[in-house]
């Protein structure tokens, strides 16, 4: 069987590099999209996945523009073939209290988070849907499950992505096509490092397991949920927080 074609949006960023590397350790071709301007990144990116000799390949994309999304996967179909596994990782913060939140900072937030899943799910879905076979994973946040101070914007996005998921979960279900999210906790990532350390360090001291969680914690999770035995679990959402928040 030819090797399933996976796009992880956000894929040279912190969790993003790890589901890839899980992704193409399981067998899928890979194509790990992310905003072309981060020149550095994705030549350091490239580096990291030499040894997977083309089978991760870094495709350009802005989530938040509809054209873009539009463009990226008319190359991923030209370049690797039709895509299975969809993996929305894009994600930024723009962490501060309501009262000082720009207009700027809420859009941002919900333009890449949301708006970028919305997109690239769009490109994807009727494919899927046709071919009656499709993995979409939406990573989400445990602060999208409990809310967290300073982060209004990311918090509503990331419920908003659960709200996603389990309405499309609903709508292809029948058509093979399962739709799930995983809500990762504090992970050792850029964005979480970027919290001041007194802060991060509080919170990393609440975390039951006693450890920040790795991304390769999260992309394990994603490479269940996205694989080919996984068809009967759909619209659910999978926590990885180390116990931060338990809940069902
Ligand atoms: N709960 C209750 N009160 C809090 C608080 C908290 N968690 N944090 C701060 N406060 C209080 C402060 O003590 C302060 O009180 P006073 O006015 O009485 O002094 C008040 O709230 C305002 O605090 P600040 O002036 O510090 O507010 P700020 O706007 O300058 O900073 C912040 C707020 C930047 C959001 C900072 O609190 C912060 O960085 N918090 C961490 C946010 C966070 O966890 N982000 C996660 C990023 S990683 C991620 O998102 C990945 C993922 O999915 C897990």
């Amino acid at each position: 069987m030819t090797k399933r074609v996976a796009v992880v949006s956000g894929g040279i960023g912190g969790l993003g590099t790890a589901i890839c590397k899980q992704l193409a350790d399981s067998g899928r071709r890979v194509v790990a999209a992310d905003l072309a301007v981060r020149a550095e990144r994705v030549a350091e990116f490239e580096q990291e996945v030499a040894s997977y000799q083309g089978q991760i390949t870094f495709a350009p994309v802005n989530v938040g523009d509809e054209a873009s999304c539009a463009a990226l996967i008319e190359q991923v179909r030209a370049d690797a073939g039709e895509v299975d596994i969809l993996v929305n990782a894009a994600g930024i913060t723009r962490d501060t209290t309501l009262k000082k939140m720009s207009t700027q900072q809420w859009l941002d937030v919900m333009k890449v988070n949301l708006d970028g899943a919305f997109f690239l799910t769009r490109q994807v879905i009727d494919g899927m849907s046709q071919r009656g076979f499709g993995r979409i994973v939406n990573i989400s946040s445990v602060n999208g499950q409990t809310g967290q101070f300073g982060q209004t914007n990311y918090s509503a996005s990331k419920a908003g992505l659960h709200g996603f998921t389990m309405a499309l979960a609903k709508e292809v279900a029948r058509k093979g096509v399962t739709v799930n999210s995983v809500s990762p906790g504090y992970c050792r990532t850029a964005m979480v490092m970027a919290i001041p350390e007194d802060i991060r360090n509080q919170i990393v001291a609440s975390i039951p397991v006693g450890r920040i969680g790795e991304p390769e914690d999260i992309a394990r999770a994603v490479d269940f949920l996205s694989g080919d035995q996984a068809g009967f679990i759909t619209g659910v959402n999978l926590p990885v927080n180390g116990g931060m928040f338990i809940s069902f």
